[in-house]
């Protein structure tokens, strides 16, 4: 089975993934993966996603996703139920005694992959409290863990094999993995430092999820499911897809030193299309599923900036009627150099406004309207009104 959790191991992603293999399912596969992905992943591969909020597997009030595996599976072995086990949290993770066995073994792990800043303050606080002739793991996530006879490292899985820890040998482990994070924290500082076409490569490891319809398409007046379907998997799909494979291609661009500027500036140049697309798309459709209705803040707001509502409305619709026929988009935006909302024509994904906050994005691509409409682009400019979520709008604002 497939099992997904965040990427960057601490406490928690440590110690879940040891219970799920111990006492759960002994050939298990975890998978680390961006925070904005685990839902993804298990949604496309069907993996069970634990450690992150929304989930069945995670956080529950002052418990841990480790006691919610307990709570699940009903475990009840000595290993995972002792008393002076510590709170996985590592937000109280300084209020254990257990706190300088934990945190070495954090020190140990976190290098292996990309340590959050957030991370360090937590870390050093953490490991300066430390005293070396102390430093002791009681937690039952070490206990009888687990040394790392093989252990296999790519950006994205972590499989390790497991044999039985005595207290000596958890000592030395404990060492051990602090002397090596920290050699391997000051060797990725020297790579990075000598290497940039590797730190941009890395940097392009990055790959987007698309975000799912916040609304359920069969309940949009006027825009029919079909088309609401097509727009979300072709053309935001698409884009995703292409921002994805244009990212990998950068990497490999970026770690050539032969390759010719004009063709890494066509990438960079492509890149920029697909990020505003992807951007855009998610703009307009989190701003759909509402009942059309402005609030009455929202409503002042603009006023303040056009007149009047009315007035910011014709203006907008005469915008996007100017589009018909042709292709683009209209933006509602703030504009925080100005402090003002302004009303702008986009002839593509990449004519952005500078300075500028979007608030509310119309998609003029006939894509998203040719399936129910034709070229009565009138007509999608109305039904797009009547369903706008003026809440979300007013997030952004
Ligand atoms: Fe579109």
């Amino acid at each position: 089975m497939l099992w997904v959790i965040r990427e960057r191991p601490k406490i928690d992603r440590i110690a879940c993934p040891w219970l799920i293999r111990r006492f759960i399912e002994s050939d298990a596969v975890i998978r680390y993966v961006a925070p904005d992905q685990v839902l993804f992943v298990a949604q496309q591969d069907g993996a069970i996603p634990f450690d992150i909020p929304g989930v069945e597997l995670t956080h529950r009030g002052p418990l841990c996703s480790f006691d919610a595996f307990l709570d699940k599976y009903d475990l009840d072995d000595p290993a995972c139920t002792r008393g002076d086990r510590p709170r996985c949290d590592t937000d109280t993770l300084q209020d254990s005694a257990q706190a300088p066995g934990c945190s070495r073994s954090h020190w140990g792990f976190a290098p292996t992959s990309v340590m959050t800043r957030s991370c360090w303050p937590r870390a050093w606080w953490s490991t300066t409290r430390c005293s070396p002739g102390v430093a002791r793991c009681g937690t039952s996530a070490m206990d009888g863990i687990s040394r790392s006879r093989s252990k296999t490292i790519s950006a994205f899985t972590i499989k390790y094999e497991e044999r039985a820890m005595n207290d000596d040998s958890r000592r030395d482990f404990l060492k051990t993995s602090a002397a090596v994070g920290m050699a391997l924290a000051a060797g990725a500082s020297a790579a990075a430092a000598e290497a940039p076409a590797t730190a941009l490569r890395l940097a392009y490891g990055y790959q987007h999820a698309p975000v799912p319809l916040p609304f359920d398409a069969k309940n949009l007046k006027g825009l029919s499911e079909k088309l609401i379907q097509s727009h979300w998997e072709n053309n935001y799909g698409g884009a995703v897809r292409a921002l994805n494979t244009l990212r990998g291609r950068l990497a490999a661009a970026a770690a050539d030193a032969n390759t010719p500027p004009f063709v890494y500036t066509g990438l960079k140049r492509e890149q920029l299309l697909r990020t505003g697309s992807v951007v855009l798309h998610e703009l307009y459709f989190a701003g759909l599923g509402g009942n059309g209705q402005a609030g009455s803040a929202m409503r002042s707001r603009i006023a303040a900036s056009f007149g009047s509502y009315d007035a910011w409305e014709v203006e907008f619709r005469k915008i996007a009627q100017g589009l018909a026929g042709g292709s683009g988009w209209v933006m509602l935006g703030y504009n925080e150099a100005l402090g003002i909302l302004e009303n702008h024509w986009m002839a593509d994904h990449a004519t952005a406004p500078a300075h500028t906050r979007p608030l509310l994005v119309l998609d003029m691509y006939e894509h998203a309207f040719h399936m129910d409409y034709g070229a009565a682009a009138a007509r999608y400019i109305d039904a797009w009104f009547a369903n706008l979520n003026w809440e979300t709008v007013a997030a952004r604002a």
